[in-house]
């Protein structure tokens, strides 16, 4: 017997109003309607519990409605909104607060609003600086659904039917080693991924390469992430190559990788990095770092956003940080995401349709496949699964370049009981597959 009927009735009714008001253009989500949520645990209209793997999608690192974050919130609106680009206390402050705690070599900060808005101003300010115009991105790679981000992306499915798509973006295979694009085996492919993009420049560039734009792990394509040293080398190679580099953090950011930045996990030093979703941990605000030789190329207002480093954002991502101070989250996401990853890889082992399961702090991908042989993807027992997680109370999503990997990504803040409830959860259900 499930432990929810879903959906509930009140889930029921707002969900069909969805469909008739907004289009059903979003993407699919287990069947019911959140309420209220607080650290990892969410509550629908119809008064069932869920625990969280999503962070909404990666975006409450802090745990939701966290009590510190809350406040500063509500006293930052009772106070001060939006003066648009007039300095405010909290926003310099934040500037400061972050220019301290990222690579050394990124001592400027731009607040913007949005994931897209920050990687679409890298790549302006790129162009701007270098005065030329290509940007090199790779397959699978997703940085937004703005037009240059919509550009740079490697799956169809983000610019489907939008073409034409802007010229001068050209893209290179990832590291996807699960399912290596050339076929090789991993650790003795001789790193073809990275020399590739030497014929794929000679083929493909007009010698006017600005920047090269990549995730430290491919999040839309299903968690991915590159073998130990490749973000070193393509780091080098942009230098060798004399482009800028771009690393695009908006996901992986603030703990989620284990470290408060994926970049320390190699000591990189991009000349951008643009940051979202765990900054604000759900209030929308993003930023970009980079360097004051490059933000000193611009006029007066060529860089500027309406809702950008408003105070209301800057209170609440100020409140992040004082929240990983006080609270550990990175040493947390590292702990709890070693043991959730040792818990997934068992069940794989366990499993026929558990294909692979990777990941580095609290950011874990499930991929399932309908045979471990021909490794063909199994996006509806994916969904069998996520659906009947619900009836059982855990909260997880789908993302993946075949729509077939779980995402597991709870708030930084869940508890080793949470975790070791949430894995059961999932073991029963995958096990329940047969
Ligand atoms: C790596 C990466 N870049 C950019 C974006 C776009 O962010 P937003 O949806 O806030 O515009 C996302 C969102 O998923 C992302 O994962």
């Amino acid at each position: 017997m499930p432990k929810y009927n879903l959906p509930g009735p009140k889930s029921a009714e707002y969900m069909k109003m969805s469909d008739q008001y907004e289009g059903g253009a979003t993407s699919r989500q287990q069947p019911f309607v959140w309420d209220h949520a607080e650290g990892v645990r969410i509550w629908d209209v119809d008064g069932n519990e869920y625990i969280d793997w999503t962070s909404g999608v990666l975006v409450t690192n802090v745990g939701h409605c966290h009590p510190h974050h809350v406040e500063a919130i509500q006293q930052q609106v009772a106070r001060l909104m939006n003066p648009y680009d007039f300095p405010t206390p909290e926003r310099v402050t934040y500037a400061k607060r972050l220019v301290e705690i990222t690579p050394p070599n990124l001592d400027a900060c731009f607040m913007v609003t949005t994931g897209s808005e920050a990687t679409e101003a890298a790549m302006r300010m790129a162009k701007r600086f270098t005065g030329k115009h290509e940007i090199i991105s790779f397959y699978g790679g997703f940085h937004g659904r703005t037009g240059m981000a919509m550009a740079a992306a490697g799956k169809q499915g983000t610019k489907f039917r939008y073409g034409p798509t802007l010229t001068g973006h050209i893209q290179s295979p990832f590291p996807y080693c699960y399912r290596c694009p050339f076929d090789l085996e991993p650790g003795k492919c001789g790193n073809k991924c990275l020399s590739f993009l030497d014929l794929v420049v000679k083929t493909q560039s007009t010698g006017a390469i600005a920047a090269v734009i990549t995730e430290p792990y491919q999040g839309g394509a299903g968690f991915i992430f590159p073998p130990e040293g490749w973000l070193t080398q393509l780091q080098t190679w942009c230098q060798e190559h004399e482009v800028l580099f771009i690393l695009d953090e908006v996901q992986a950011s603030f703990g989620r990788t284990g470290k408060m930045f994926a970049a320390e996990h190699e000591d990189l030093r991009p000349n951008f990095l643009p940051l979202g979703k765990g900054i604000g941990s759900g209030i929308p605000t993003s930023a970009l770092l980079t360097e004051k030789r490059i933000m000193a190329e611009f006029e007066r207002g060529e860089a500027s956003s309406t809702t950008g480093g408003n105070p209301v954002s800057c209170a609440a991502a100020h409140a992040v940080l004082d929240i990983f101070e006080k609270e550990n989250l990175v040493e947390n996401s590292r702990k709890m995401g070693e043991y959730m990853k040792g818990r997934l890889q068992e069940l794989q082992a366990k499993s026929k349709y558990l294909g692979d399961v990777r990941g580095m702090g609290l950011v874990i991908g499930m991929e399932f496949v309908k045979d471990k042989e021909t490794k063909e993807p199994a996006p509806e027992i994916m969904w069998q699964v996520i659906d009947t997680c619900a009836t059982e109370g855990l909260c997880c999503g789908a993302v993946g370049f075949y729509g077939n990997v779980i995402r597991v990504a709870p708030p930084l803040v869940i508890s080793q009981a949470d975790a070791e409830e949430s894995c059961d959860i999932m073991e029963r259900v995958v096990l329940g597959l047969g």
